[in-house]
């Protein structure tokens, strides 16, 4: 048995194997149920006791010398596999292409044309309180914004005539209540954010939204700087000769409130699908803060005065990209968002 196990030393340690199937193949004839150790140790059985130690110990010397080769050879395989490949490893990769989304890049550039104008950027939470959202804005406890069917609740107070709920915004006015009771004069802050309305989706609706807020309190603020703050704005955004018109409107926090409109940038004003064959399209609303909410939030509205305005940014995104369906911000479809790349 001696011989035999040396026999097979030498026999094993001259083993190469050229592929990863001749190691396999070796390691069957050798170490396998049926293998060639397995056999050694049958015939170990009938060895005479006063040799069994010195057999056994030569036997699992064997065992661990063809199990050290295959460890060994089959490492050599993995490495020269993988230095076999065409991929230079040494190669700059090719840049990562990504994009913005639509709705990030038209947000950056109205922030960038109102920061230039020394309106400074603020937050509020989406997660808000009827008071930001409501009461301070002058909403009546019956409005139908405050109803069931526009917000979303997370909690209702218990009282109704002292409205605590917890609430989802459902415009970013919310943040003007914030920056009037945070905020030394003057104020001049522009604030994007995500609101939230309980409406049923469809092209021209969503549930959840963006806006821009701005609001501008100060000595002396009168209607005429709005509008040249807004027409400013637009000739930016839309390009030089963009017309635009006001409309009387109402908002519980403004007075004198107003809608404005701009030139349609599609049509060019000559009337389209886009603008309703009216040459126009409505952008924001607007207007003069009311006395009463400066009041409410400690500011003497005879000394103060401002005014403030809100647009959608999905909307001026639809104008400027001409995209006619509002679904496409939310549905991150690659062959829209692909369009947004840069070059
Ligand atoms: N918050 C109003 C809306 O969501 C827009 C607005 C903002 C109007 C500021 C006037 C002043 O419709």
């Amino acid at each position: 048995m001696k011989e035999k196990i040396e026999k097979i030393l030498e026999e094993v340690k001259s083993f190469h194997a050229d592929s990863k199937e001749a190691l396999e193949q070796f390691r069957i004839q050798y170490l396998s149920k049926k293998g060639t150790i397995t056999e050694l140790f049958t015939e170990f059985k009938q060895v005479a006791p006063e040799m069994r130690k010195e057999m056994g110990m030569r036997l699992n010397e064997l065992k661990n010398t063809i199990q050290d080769i295959i460890d060994e050879q089959y490492k050599q395989f993995e490495t020269k596999s993988e230095g076999k490949t065409d991929i230079d490893l040494s190669l700059p990769v090719e840049a990562m292409k990504g994009a913005r989304h639509p709705l990030s890049i038209v947000r950056e550039e109205i922030n960038d044309i109102f920061r230039r104008l020394g309106f400074v950027v603020a937050e509020g939470p989406e997660v808000e309180d009827d008071f930001h959202v409501f009461a301070a804005l002058n909403f009546p406890p019956d409005h139908p914004a405050r109803d069931m069917q526009d917000t979303f609740f997370i909690s209702k107070s218990p009282n109704e005539n002292k409205p605590t709920d917890v609430l989802l915004r459902t415009h970013t006015s919310s943040v003007q209540v914030r920056a009037m009771e945070n905020n030394k004069m003057p104020i001049r802050i522009i604030a994007p954010g995500r609101v939230f309305r309980n409406e049923a989706i469809s092209a021209r609706a969503h549930c959840i939204f963006h806006q821009i807020e701005g609001l501008y309190i100060d000595k002396n603020v009168s209607f005429a700087d709005l509008k040249q703050v807004l027409y400013h704005f637009v000739q930016e955004y839309f390009g030089e000769g963009t017309k635009v018109r006001f409309r009387p409107s109402y908002f519980p926090f403004t007075e004198t409130s107003a809608e404005m409109d701009i030139s349609c940038n599609i049509c060019g004003g000559e009337g389209c699908n886009i603008c309703k064959h009216t040459g126009w399209v409505e952008i924001m609303g607007c207007g003069i803060c009311d006395p009463n909410i400066l009041k409410a939030c400690n500011i003497d509205p005879e000394q103060y005065t401002g005014f403030a305005f809100g647009m959608g940014i999905e909307r001026i995104a639809m104008l400027k990209y001409q995209i006619n369906d509002l679904r496409l911000f939310f549905e991150n479809d690659l062959r829209f968002l692909k369009q947004f790349e840069k070059a």
